[in-house]
């Protein structure tokens, strides 16, 4: 599906920003070629061929409460935080440990590129490097909700249920308690991020907003499952079919036609909230995700 333009224009900004920063950060020449290859890996894992989603997600809803022209160098800063964060989960998730999977956004996997020993300190490195950055902010509030949404409460949780999947996909609610939490709290933090660093938000309207994004984070998950299963990975960019040997993910429990049928249900409601926030980009967005092809 083409991209929205609008989407297209904020996944070039926060390209740029992310290639900025780490010009910034990574400028001086005089170091040893550990540091080097390092420094690579960190830029490796981060830049290039990722949605952009989540750092998005913080501009858009920035701009759902401030309607400000552009982003702020801070809400950029917040953009450039969350996706190093999710470049962090990115490369944890595809260690051997873990999901064991040899290509993503396109290229090797850092561990497949890097080896795991330093794909396991570039892991350690953007954890810490996006709670510096969303510092920069000035915002503890912010600090501490990322920090909550993906830690031992959020998104760790989900991917330890994700491990032992066998034992909690017996039901519908239990697998999308799964999902909610391996991918959904990540989402519905960078909503809230957007808003209380914004100076005009207001509660009922967050709330909402969350609504949304809880719904947006268990469609992008049910689609990430049906891409899985009936997707090319060249032109997803990373291992695919895994779910189906593993039994992970909505398809096994409801098979294809019937998670269709729940991804239908679940953008119809988040549509309806659209709606009443009278903000069309949002219905867009929902389209996106659930007809993307990567
Ligand atoms: C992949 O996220 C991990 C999931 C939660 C399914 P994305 O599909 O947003 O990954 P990139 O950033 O676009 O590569
Ligand atoms: C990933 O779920 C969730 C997180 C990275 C936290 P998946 O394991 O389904 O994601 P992909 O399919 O590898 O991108
Ligand atoms: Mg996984
Ligand atoms: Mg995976
Ligand atoms: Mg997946």
């Amino acid at each position: 599906m083409e991209t929205i333009q609008w989407f297209r224009e904020l996944q070039e900004q926060i390209d740029a920003a992310i290639d900025e920063f780490f010009d910034g950060r990574y400028k001086t020449t005089a170091k040893s070629p550990p540091e080097k290859r390092f420094e690579e890996a960190m830029r490796y894992a981060v830049s290039g061929g990722g949605k952009r989603l989540r750092g998005i997600l913080v501009i858009l809803w920035n701009s759902v409460c401030d309607k400000p022209k552009n982003p702020s160098t801070n809400i950029l800063r917040a953009a450039v935080a969350v996706e190093c964060m999710h470049a962090y989960t990115l490369v944890h998730d595809d260690l051997p440990e873990m999901d064991n999977d040899t290509m993503r956004r396109g290229k090797p996997t850092v561990w497949k590129a890097y080896w795991a020993d330093v794909a396991v300190l570039v892991w350690d490195a953007l954890n810490t490097l996006s709670l510096e950055l969303l510092a920069d902010t000035g915002s503890i509030e912010a600090v501490r909700l990322l920090a909550n949404a993906m830690g031992d409460m959020g998104v760790v949780r989900g991917q330890i249920k994700d491990l032992e999947f066998s034992s909690y996909q017996d039901t519908l609610t239990n697998t999308l308690w799964v999902h909610r939490d391996k991918t959904g709290r990540f989402i519905e933090a960078a909503v809230r991020l957007g808003c209380i660093l914004s100076s005009k938000h207001n509660d009922e309207k967050t709330e909402l907003l969350c609504e949304y994004a809880r719904l947006l984070g268990m469609a992008f998950q049910i689609t990430d499952d049906l891409l899985d299963i009936e997707w090319d990975e060249k032109i997803v960019g990373k291992t695919l079919h895994k779910d189906e040997k593993t039994g992970k993910g909505i398809i096994p429990l409801l098979g294809i036609e019937q998670s269709r049928e729940h991804l239908r249900m679940v953008s119809e409601d988040a549509v309806s909230i659209a709606r009443t926030l009278e903000e069309p980009r949002l219905e867009q967005l929902m389209e996106y995700i659930m007809n993307r092809d990567k």
